[in-house]
């Protein structure tokens, strides 16, 4: 199947957060569009399920904490190990716990400052030197969301802060790499329906229906009339991997349904 500029064949990619949510998402439409993928992810047991919906000579796995010292080297080795080679890095990987600011215990803030931008840094220094020494140029993407650019509620000023400085780190990087042809994007993504977004309803107790209403108040919000699906951020990622994308770098791409106009 040829896709032209967009098709990611022979490239290998590193997508971290792959065992659900857009992560999974994007390893799939990356499989789909050629790649091989090596999917990183805290969660052995939600890894494993998900490398094994995947054709399995495309896929590879790797059990890492981003937030850990030393994850970007254990993520390039892996991938080196299990591909030979690395093209792109797609940092997903992201929590938020909602809390307002008031009541966070710093430790909350320091993990997900760790998670958020710690790891992505981390990930992202380890892939650019790995770009440079083989020398073919590279893509990193970046995984912030429209409350880096706008908060979307109180008890998210934590993630907020984290994503803003995603979205700076991202356009000095671009600028540092640019020389050697390795592109620095972000994706800032509205509210996309994850198995994350989903998780503090479940906690709440609510039924499966009365979380479907809640849904789709939050939908009648946006101007183009539905929640997020995983395959909306994941398209655009694959095009910002491709050569489709060749004289894109220092971008931030807002995939949110059009919630910032309204
Ligand atoms: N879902 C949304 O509405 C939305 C909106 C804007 C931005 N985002 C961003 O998209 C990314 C993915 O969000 P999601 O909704 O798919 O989340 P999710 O919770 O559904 O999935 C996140 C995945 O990342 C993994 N993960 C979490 N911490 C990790 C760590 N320290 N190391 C390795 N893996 C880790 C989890 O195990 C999980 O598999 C995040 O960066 C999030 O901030 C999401």
């Amino acid at each position: 199947m040829s896709q032209g500029p967009f098709r990611l064949e022979p490239r290998v990619a590193i997508v971290t957060g792959a065992a659900m949510g857009i992560g999974f998402g994007i390893a799939r439409a990356f499989v789909d569009a050629g790649a091989r993928v090596l999917m990183a992810d805290l969660d052995a047991d939600a890894l494993r399920a998900a490398a094994a919906r995947l054709p399995k000579e495309q896929v590879g796995t790797v059990v890492v904490d981003v937030a850990t010292d030393g994850c970007g080297e254990q993520l390039v080795s892996a991938c080196l190990d299990r591909f030979g080679r690395l093209d792109v890095l797609v940092n997903n990987a992201g929590i938020y716990p909602q809390k307002p600011m008031l009541e966070m215990p710093m430790a909350m803030f320091d993990r997900v400052w760790r998670v958020n931008v710690r790891g992505l840094v981390d990930a992202s220094c380890a892939a650019g030197r790995q770009f440079i020494k083989a020398g073919r140029g590279g893509s990193i993407i970046n995984i912030s969301s429209i409350d880096s650019l706008h908060p979307s509620m109180v008890g998210l000023a934590a993630y907020d802060c984290t994503k803003g400085a995603v979205n700076m780190f991202t356009r000095s990087l671009a600028l540092e790499l640019a020389l050697h042809r390795v592109r620095v994007n972000a994706i800032a993504p509205g509210g996309i329906t994850t198995e994350g977004t989903k998780r503090p309803f479940a906690r709440s107790g609510m039924s499966p229906e009365q979380m479907e209403r809640v849904m789709a108040d939050f939908a009648r919000k946006v101007p183009l009339g539905r929640m997020g699906v995983p395959e909306d951020i994941a398209w655009p990622a694959v095009f910002l991997a491709s050569d489709a994308a060749a004289y894109i770098t220092g971008a931030v791409l807002v995939v949110d349904g059009g919630v910032l106009l309204s």
